[in-house]
């Protein structure tokens, strides 16, 4: 599928104040100079924000980054999350047509979404308040014929639930999303037949469906205000430096600037033991070798190549390509060499 830019773009694209500085949060877990690496986060709340992404929404995020127009152009065309054109003012459908939906009656539920919505994918219904497509597994196939609308999944849909469900959300409301045919999650319609403990304590919903509905933001656009701003990473105490009594540097200790517990030891400087090691055994270095050592650096035996390790070139004498080249049966390392013997390979 050829993914480009929509034929018909906004003038330009600014983030709500609070989406500002969330995503300018998000360029500080990065170290410097990889800033780049919060790309598609960044292209994410832009298109949560908006519901697609414009050019200027995309061209807005690359100068936040320092980066080249085609940088981010490339990475919002490659990914198939990213809405190249406007959806729904809404909702934007997205129905699940992979193997298990399939059998279950994905084709009745695009069949629904082709006659009231539109019936091409990715066109805007008449009244502009819905979008649909046909998108690969949901990982709900336990579930299935599952749609994702806004954050949420729908499970176990009929087409007359998702009739039910387009009139629902075009009249203002937000239908509880998970099951639709009275599970509460994934188990046997019929009800649990193992692990029967633990069907006690439920919550009305299960965990997923009762965040949904205790946030109640299903399709909304996010502005950023939904939830504090949260970079703990920003208040890490930065250690002080070190010095000694002349005011010079003097070495760090690993544990300056970090509360001790109450026995006295800050955390890094808590015991720890190797994974390898075990108390009263004599250390590897010490213990008697028998069998030949394999690195990942070592040489395949077999291939001609034993002889290119550094111990045994230097037992061999020849060391350039030249003396190589003149001693039978030894292949000249450099570009000449074939693949699998040259170092950087
Ligand atoms: S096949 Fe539809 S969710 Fe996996």
């Amino acid at each position: 599928m050829l993914r480009r830019l929509y034929h018909e773009q906004p003038a330009g694209f600014a983030f709500t104040p609070a989406n500002q500085a969330w995503a300018e949060a998000q360029i500080t877990k990065y170290p410097p100079g990889r800033q780049a690496s919060a790309i598609i986060p960044l292209l994410w709340r832009a298109q949560e924000q908006q519901g697609w992404l414009t050019r200027a929404a995309i061209e807005h995020v690359a100068d936040m980054l320092g980066l080249a127009y085609i940088r981010a152009l490339e990475v919002a065309t490659f990914y198939f999350m990213f809405q190249l054109q406007p959806t729904g003012s809404i909702a934007h459908i997205q129905i699940c047509g992979t193997t298990s939906c399939m059998i279950c009656g994905a084709e009745d539920l695009i069949a629904v979404c082709r006659e009231k919505i539109s019936p091409r994918p990715h066109t805007l219904s008449a009244d502009g308040r819905f979008t649909w497509e046909e998108v690969e597994c949901l990982g709900a196939c336990a579930n299935a014929p599952a749609a994702q609308i806004g954050k949420d999944y729908y499970e176990d849909l009929t087409a007359e639930q998702l009739r039910k469900l387009l009139d629902d959300l075009a009249g203002g409301l937000v239908p509880v999303p998970g099951p639709q045919n009275g599970r509460y999650a994934s188990e046997p319609l019929t009800g649990l037949t193992s692990l029967t403990g633990q069907d006690s304590g439920r919550t009305r919903y299960n965990a997923s469906v009762q965040r949904a509905v205790d946030l109640g933001d299903t399709v909304k656009r996010i502005d950023g205000t939904e939830v504090p701003l949260l970079t703990p990473w920003l208040k890490k105490p930065e250690p002080e430096p070190v010095t000694g009594a002349a005011g010079e540097a003097t070495e760090p200790k690993p544990g300056a600037g970090r509360p001790a517990d109450e026995t006295g030891i800050t955390v890094q400087e808590a015991g720890a033991e190797s994974a390898g090691a075990v108390p009263g055994e004599p250390a590897a270095a010490d213990a008697p070798s028998s069998a030949p050592v394999t690195t990942p650096e070592a040489p395949m035996p077999g291939t001609g190549a034993e002889a290119e390790t550094p111990a045994a070139a230097a037992a061999d004498g020849p060391q350039t390509p030249a003396d190589a080249a003149d001693v039978p049966g030894r292949k000249p390392a450099g570009p000449a060499a074939p693949r699998g013997l040259r170092e950087e390979e």
